[in-house]
Order: C-alpha cells, then structure tokens, then sequence
C-alpha cells in the first residue's frame, strides 16, 4: 500500500478510537484513557488536528489528583469488558485523589513534558499552541513535584514504581526476579483479557495474582505513598520512566523559557535541580559496566536486574549517557537486537532464555520504543541505525496493519499476520503519522 493511503488508515484509526474528549488505546481491550498511551496519542493528533490533540492532555490534566498525581488510567465509562476495573483500584481511598472521575491508584510513565513540546514542534501555528501550553504546563509540572516529593524516599533525584503496570512494560521478563520475592495468595476473578486477544499472547493467571496483590496492599493502605514505598514488595527504579521524567523535565525547562514569563523562573530552577542530580545518579546506579547498558534497580532488595531489554535503551531519548557510553550501548544493541533476520528493536533481549518474540512485552516490538529509540539514535549521530529504526517501525505496520505489537522475527511476517495484541491501536497509528511527518 502507498504512504498516502497507510496515512490516511492511520488517521481513520485515531478517529475511530477518539471519544469526544479522550482516546482510548484501542476498542474491547482496552476501553478508557491511558496516561502514557494518551501523551502519546496527542504527537499523533498534532499533525492534523490541533484541537483534539489539545483536548487529550485536558482531559488527561482534568482527572489529575490534588497531589499532583496523575492516575495510569482513567475510568471514563462503565464496563464490565474489563478487569480490573474501578471497582477493583478503589482509587476514591486517597484522600487526594479526583472526585471527578474513578481511576487506579497506579500511574504511568511520566510522558506529558515532553509531549508538550512535540505539538510546539509539530504545531503550524506556534503561538496559539505556547498560549495552550501555558494554560496546562503548571499541571505538569505539579506532577514532576509529585513524583520527586513522594516517590524518592533516598533523595536520590530517582522514582521509584511500585507495580509493573506503572513501568508501561507490564509484562516484561524482568518482573520475574521479582516475583520470585513473593508468595501471594491465589486469587479468584474472572480475567477479561484473554477473551479478547489469544491467551498465550497474555500473562498467566499466576502471574495476575501478583499484580492483584500488590494492589491489595497498596488499598489497604489508602494508596498512601509513604506506606507503599515501606510496605510493597515491588519496589523498582526504571530506566525507561526515569529516562522519561528527565526528558520531560528538559522539556518543561525548554518550554518554560520560551513561554518566558519571570514568574516561571523559581520552577525552572526546580527542574534543573532535579535534572541535574537525577541526571548523575541515574548515570552512577542505573548503568551496568558489565553488561555495557542501563538496567532495572530493586529498590526493595538493593539490587541490579541484569538484564537487556528495550527499556535499557532509552536513556539516549533523554540525551543521558555521554558519547563513549552511547556508542558501548548501540554496539550491544546492534549485537543482540539488530541481527539482519530481527526487526528492531525487540522488547527483551532475543538471546535470553526468556525471549518470546509472541507474548506481551517479553519480545516482540513495540512502535512506542521504537519511536523513542529514533529520536535518541538521531540525537547522538547514529543516523544509519536511526534510519533502520524508523524502515523497521514503517515496514512491521505496512506488513500486518496497526496493530499492538508484533513479532520480531522477519520470517514470521511473510503472511501478514505477526501482529498481536490489540488491532486498530491508537499509539502505533500516531507515532506512524509523527515517523512519516518528522
Ligand atoms: C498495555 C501496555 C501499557 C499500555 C496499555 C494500554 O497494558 O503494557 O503500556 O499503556 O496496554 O495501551
């Protein structure tokens, strides 16, 4: 199919998942607003439709609670299609939390800085898209204040997540080792998921009881942070929603300045504080020397998780590592993730034992990391890798359609079916129109 046409497919499938104020990620799986899926979601907005793409982060802004925090996901709608639902998070036992809309008690990779920016880039008419970022930017930026006020118990200028769902890469390998910390109980519920797209793409249900449980002890302890950080056995310093705040934190000392109101200047001062210290601790405790990446810290067991996956990467988004280290890290990239058979970039290090290139995010790629992956490769020079990114990100979607996620194996995508998860998904269409546009 040509450009024209794969573009134009891309916008219907926006459209068609635009719900008057918000988008959801895609239809039956995943029914309501989604904090990352929905920054995401904008960049695509802002090549055709301002409006919608500014009505999204409103929206996205209006369920943020008084604390500053904004939830993983926002309950807009009643439906029993999916589980867990509001019934189950019980987001109302924060005292703080919005008494507008239901929503968990979990949160998401902290996207919306630097999304901001990307419709300042994107936007054709640039002082009406300034004045809409000034009537937000001050809710975001309450956010970050959230972020390093209760989720940096060591003042380390690094957040923690307590719950793989907040990491956005839910089901990543790297969860395994901490599962193995933990006995929960076995839970009984009726998982809704797995009606929608092939079980073996999906966790298993002992899996699920530890996302249950986790969320138990946080609800019995009215979501309040000081207690989850002493009290949840999941307990994770994460490259890729660290590297995600700091580039968010760039973007709001950026948009700050251009905005240029003197008024601004005690909050720029803020963000560069904590850009600069998280910048180096990120640098001193996130990086494996031995493995040449950046990697996972359990914060509840004080220790490394050494393993590659496409998380490890990220940190080039966010302009981290220095020269010497990027180039260490794009070798090992191109070494186990870039072999000519392979797309990149795979979710999960394809020469690991617990590489599966089918199943949620324990292998198959993923167009919002490849997106990031992108612009990180294009900002430190690798422009041929870069280039390859971007082919590969353009290639899996004209094989198989706009689809969750997808194999990684070439071979697989001969018949067009190596696309998995949700069809018709909001961020692989928006990222694919920003790919094109860019
Ligand atoms: C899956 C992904 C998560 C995403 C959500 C909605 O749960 O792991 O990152 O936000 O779907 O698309």
């Amino acid at each position: 199919m040509c450009m024209k046409n794969l573009q134009n497919n891309a916008i219907t499938v926006l459209n068609n998942n635009w719900k008057d104020k918000f988008s959801i990620p895609c239809a039956k799986l995943y029914p309501f607003q989604w904090f990352w899926d929905s920054g995401l979601i904008a960049i695509g907005f802002a090549h055709f439709d301002m409006p919608k793409a500014e009505k999204e982060i409103e929206t996205l802004l209006d369920a943020q609670w008084s604390n500053g925090f904004i939830p993983h996901i926002i309950f807009h709608t009643e439906t029993d299609t999916y589980f867990p639902g509001p019934d189950f998070h019980r987001s109302d036992l924060h005292p703080e939390s919005s008494k507008k809309y239901k929503s968990t008690g979990m949160t998401q990779p902290p996207v919306t800085g630097f999304v901001l920016e990307d419709l300042y880039r994107i936007s054709k008419d640039r002082d009406a898209t300034l004045k809409f970022i000034e009537s937000v930017i001050d809710k975001v930026y309450k956010n970050h204040e959230y972020f390093y006020n209760q989720r940096d118990p060591q003042d380390e200028g690094l957040v923690y997540i307590y719950h793989n769902w907040e990491s956005g890469t839910d089901n990543s390998p790297i969860w395994d080792d901490i599962w193995d910390t933990m006995n929960p109980p076995e839970y009984t519920f009726e998982r809704r998921d797995t009606t929608h797209v092939d079980a073996a793409q999906r966790p298993s249900k002992r899996e699920y009881d530890h996302y249950l449980h986790i969320i138990e002890i946080a609800k019995q302890n009215n979501y309040n942070d000081q207690k989850i950080a002493e009290l949840s056995p999941f307990l994770v310093q994460d490259p890729l929603f660290n590297a995600v705040l700091l580039k968010s934190n760039q973007s709001l000392i950026d948009l700050y300045r251009i905005i240029g109101n003197k008024n601004n200047n005690d909050k720029i001062h803020q963000l560069q504080k904590w850009q600069d210290k998280g910048t180096k601790s990120f640098n001193n405790k996130l990086y494996d020397e031995e493995l040449g990446v950046y990697v996972h810290y359990d914060l509840r067991n004080e220790k490394l998780l050494k393993h590659i996956s496409s998380s490890s990467f990220a940190p080039l988004f966010a302009n981290l590592p220095s020269e010497t280290r990027a180039e260490k890290m794009v070798d090992i990239m191109m070494e186990k993730f870039g072999n000519p058979d392979q797309y990149l970039c795979a979710s999960f290090d394809p020469t690991s034992d617990r590489f599966n290139p089918k199943k949620y995010w324990r292998g198959p790629v993923w167009v919002n990391l490849n997106w990031m992956l992108y612009y990180g490769l294009k900002q430190y020079g690798f422009y041929d890798i870069a280039k390859r990114m971007k082919q590969d990100t353009i290639e899996i979607i004209e094989n198989n359609g706009f689809y969750e996620y997808f194999d990684s194996r070439k071979e697989e995508h001969k018949n067009g079916n190596a696309g998995y998860g949700g069809h018709n998904f909001s961020w692989s269409a928006a990222l694919f129109i920003d790919l094109l546009n860019e």
